[in-house]
Parts: C-alpha cells; structure tokens; sequence
C-alpha cells in the first residue's frame, strides 16, 4: 500500500512536472553586490508615431477640454513623475531618420510640415519639438535621449542641433536657441547616431555605417568640452551578432560610449494576433522570445567584452516590450494595442534580465510610453488610464542606481505542448539605506510556485511585498474599469529567522522590500 501511495506520488511530480510540488530556492547574499543598476533600464521612448505624442502625450496649447502645460497633458506629467522616468527617448525610431529638427523650433504657425511616411502616411505639423520635448523631460525630472537623423540628414544638421541645445556661450545656434524662448542650454547628454540603420534608417551594411558613424560622431560638440556626450550607435536588429561585431571592431573608443540593440516580443512577427484575446499557445509563444533576451544580451556582451573588457561602452537596448496587431477600427500604421497581464509577464522579466547584466546593460527604452506598442499609458479623448505594465514598472522603479545582488538558482519549468521555459525570473538589490529588493516573476499560466528566499543576516528584520495579478492572462484596465489590475499588498509572505517564504500565484509579479 505504501509503495502505491509512494508511486502516485512519483507518477504526479512525474506528469505535473517540477511546478506543482517544488520550492524554489533563491539565495539572496547582499554581501556580493558588485554592480549598480543604472536606473536608465527603466527608461521609455516616444516617437512620432500615431497616437503617442499627438492626442497623446501632446494635445496643444489651445486644448480647453484637457489640462495641460504648454500643450501637454497634466495627468500624463503627474504620472510620468510618478513613474520615475529617468530617461526619455524622442523623436523615433524610424521616424528620427526622416526629421529635420529645424522644422520644429520657432513660432508654431510658421513651421513647415511633412509627410510621416513610416507611420499610417500622416501629415506632421511640427507642433510638438525640440523645446516642446526638451522642456517635458525638465518637468518629469527625466534625462532626454535625442535620437539623430543619420538616414536622410547631414552630418552639419546633428552637429548644428547639439550645439542648438548644449552651447552655453555666443555661438549662431545657442543666439537662435535664445532667440526663440530659452536663454539656458538644456545640456543633452544622450545621442543616438541613427536607428535601426540596417532597415528603415537607411538598409546599409554594418560596415558602411560604421564609417558614418566615426564621421558624425567627430561632429557632436557644443565647442566646450564640458559636458562629455554619450554617443550611441545604433544597434543590431535581436541576434544578428555580426553588426556588434563590426561596430565594435570598427568604431575607435573614443568616439563611441553605447552600443543599441532592439528586440521585440511577439508570437510571429508576421502573425502577431490579438493584443488581448490570445491562446495559451500565442501566450507562450510571447513569452519565448520575450525570454530570448538573455541570451540576446548575453551574446552580444560577450562580443563587446573582446573589444572593450573593460566595459566601458555600454549595451542600450533602446527598443524592447510586446508588438501585437492593432485594436480593430484603428489606423494599422498607429500600433495601438491594449496591455494585458502578459505585457505586465514581459515586462517583468526582461527588467529581470537587464537588472542582472548591470554591468554592460546600462540603458533600455520600453517602446513606447503612450498609446503605441506596449504603451504605460492609454488615453482616449479626456480619459487617461495606467497600464498592467506601468505598474510593473512602478513597482519595480526601487532598483534604480541600487546595487545588484546577483542570484543563481535553478527555476521549475513552465510545461507547454511538450516545451518549456524557465517558470520563475528574479533580480534582487541592495539601495543607499540599506533595503534590499527583490522582484519575482511566475510565468506559468496554471501553477502557482512556492518560493523560499535565504538571506543570510536579515534576522529580525521585515519584509513587504506587492503584488500584481489577475483573473485571467488576457485581462487588462479598461477606460470603463481602470483599476481592474492594480498592485496590492501580498500579504502571505512570511518571514522566519533568515528565510522568506512566499507561494507566487500563476502569471504574477511580486516586488518585496526587507528593511
Ligand atoms: O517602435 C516602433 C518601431 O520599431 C520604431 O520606429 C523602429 O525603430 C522599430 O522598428
């Protein structure tokens, strides 16, 4: 009888896998904290692309129906402070390899206007620029990250508007600056040396732009040397590993401080489904590449660690969240798409993945911050809602310029049609006063995981925790029901002696805080 007993039991860790009965063992030792996350992984970008900036984050100056400052709306200030914004990417994407920033400074109704082609053929009115942008990142206390024309500009154009924005002294474009409303230079550190220069920044070879590269880059200065720029270059489309290769090998170290790399989430890139009706079987397909991350940013570390051991040029992956089809009704070249609890799942781990290679990975931009692709905020004439991933986000915005504390452990398997992928991600850090932070993630969309966190010298401490989660994968807040999934107190995490144990309900995600 007992052995019958035994058996059933070996047959259902057997047939359920490890998920339904393990613990997973974390062990969380502050004391080997080496690396500081930079709090640029938790940066956004927003293009000119459908709805992000116009009837997004923009609405105009005229608008009466919707409060805002000089044009933008107040509710989306207040949440992007909330939020902690560190760094904000502007004005594309593709688009950056189609504007001329001229065409958007001076008196508004004299601006001329273009075509975006990249994105649904619409007319640009140049209502929204450079102090337009500039002057929001002041006000939500993010750094800007402006992303230069390389595609279809000049090397005179990126050069003049560096100097536009940085040069503090008597110069042609620091009297034009003044000249149109601001007296002091904004001192833009961040640069992107065009996008994606392999597709729509203009189809060139890797070795062609690095060329470029070193000529536009010998050009970016304000004259004064001050305030050292942070040049980046932009970066291999996922895991084509020859353009890091050869930007690497090519690009002398003195004109190069970060190297780009995109990579989106997605079922198929030419089947992309339903934001928010979806199977479990797209659901794990989302998830496969969005975990492909870490063997992204592995890999393409480890070709910059032959050119630059040191690390010194950093990894930027400027573009990354999930990409699904447009919301039925909307202009297809607009990217509007809803968020569910699996945007929050991707979020999740991938600030997992960067928050674990802090020592090359120092800046990411989730794409982007409203109304397109895997948007924080959604807004729709007056109504402004926040994001599963916006509070993901939020929640996890405790391990900026926090000290990592790097974790091993071995992760139970989320089991689909005969695949799978690691269940539970985890990044832990240590901040200024001492508190350590740790975030979780349960991918599985069935089975909870029961957890158990070492941490040697936390006796008689405490420990809190949040947690997001929902019903159902495909749920997301709605205009109608906006606080559907919001962060709550977890409160069944227990804390005894030196060990936090906690059980991680299925597709969640929890941030705990031991003081
Ligand atoms: O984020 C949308 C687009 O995706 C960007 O414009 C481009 O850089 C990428 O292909």
């Amino acid at each position: 009888m007992l052995n019958k007993i035994r058996n059933s039991i070996f047959l259902a860790i057997t047939i359920f896998g490890s998920s339904l009965f393990a613990q997973t063992t974390i062990s969380v030792d502050a004391t080997k904290g080496e690396h500081v996350i930079n709090r640029n992984i938790y940066g956004h970008f927003a293009e000119h692309l459908g709805r992000c900036i116009y009837d997004g984050i923009y609405v105009g100056e005229e608008n009466n129906a919707i409060p805002n400052t000089d044009g933008v709306r107040n509710d989306i200030i207040d949440a992007l402070i909330e939020l902690k914004v560190p760094v904000l990417r502007w004005p594309g994407g593709c688009f950056a390899d189609t504007y001329h920033w001229m065409d958007g400074i001076g008196p508004k109704e004299g601006r001329p206007t273009m075509i975006n082609n990249w994105w649904g053929g619409v007319t640009e009115d140049n209502s929204f620029g450079t102090h337009d942008f500039l002057n929001l990142c002041e006000r939500i206390g993010a750094e800007p990250y402006l992303a230069g024309n390389v595609g279809s500009g000049e090397v005179k154009e990126l050069s003049d508007w560096v100097k536009y924005v940085n040069h503090d002294g008597v110069s042609p474009m620091s009297d034009l600056r003044k000249a149109n409303g601001r007296e002091k230079p904004w001192k833009v550190k961040y640069w992107g040396v065009g996008n994606e220069m392999w597709g729509c920044g203009g189809n060139m070879t890797p070795e062609f732009y690095a060329n470029l590269f070193r000529q536009y880059s010998t050009f970016m200065t304000d004259w004064s040397n001050s305030d050292k720029l942070f040049r980046i270059a932009s970066g291999a489309n996922v895991d084509d590993y020859h353009w890091t290769e050869v930007l690497m090998r090519d690009i002398p170290k003195h004109l190069i401080e970060g190297v780009a790399l995109h990579s989106y989430s997605f079922v198929e890139w030419n089947d992309k489904g339903s934001a928010s009706e979806f199977s479990e079987g797209q659901y794990f397909s989302t998830m496969q590449t969005a975990l492909k991350m870490e063997e992204l940013v592995t890999k393409h570390s480890a070709i910059m660690d032959k050119y630059d051991p040191k690390k010194r040029i950093a990894l930027i992956v400027d573009e990354w969240g999930g990409w699904y089809d447009v919301e039925d009704g909307t202009n297809p070249g607009f990217l509007y798409q809803q968020n569910t609890m699996r945007d929050a799942m991707i979020a999740g781990v991938s600030l997992n993945i960067f928050n674990n290679h802090a020592d090359r990975v120092r800046m990411a931009n989730l794409a982007q911050t409203v109304n397109v692709l895997q948007a924080v905020i959604l807004t729709e004439g007056e109504k402004m809602i926040l994001t599963p991933t916006y509070h993901v986000l939020k929640m996890y915005n405790v391990h900026q310029d926090a000290t990592l504390i790097p974790l091993s452990f071995e992760s139970p398997k989320y089991q689909f049609d005969g695949k799978e992928l690691p269940a539970v991600s985890a990044s832990a850090s240590k901040d200024e006063s001492g508190a350590i932070h740790i975030s979780l993630v349960n991918i599985d969309s069935k089975n909870s995981q029961k957890i158990s966190l070492d941490l040697p010298g936390v006796k008689g401490k405490e420990v809190a925790a949040t947690i997001l989660k929902s019903d159902k994968l495909q749920d997301f807040n709605s205009f109608e029901k906006s606080e559907k999934i919001y962060p709550e107190s977890f409160k069944s995490v227990k804390l005894k002696g030196e060990t936090i144990s906690l059980e991680l309900p299925p597709f969640s995600v929890a941030v705990l805080e031991v003081q």
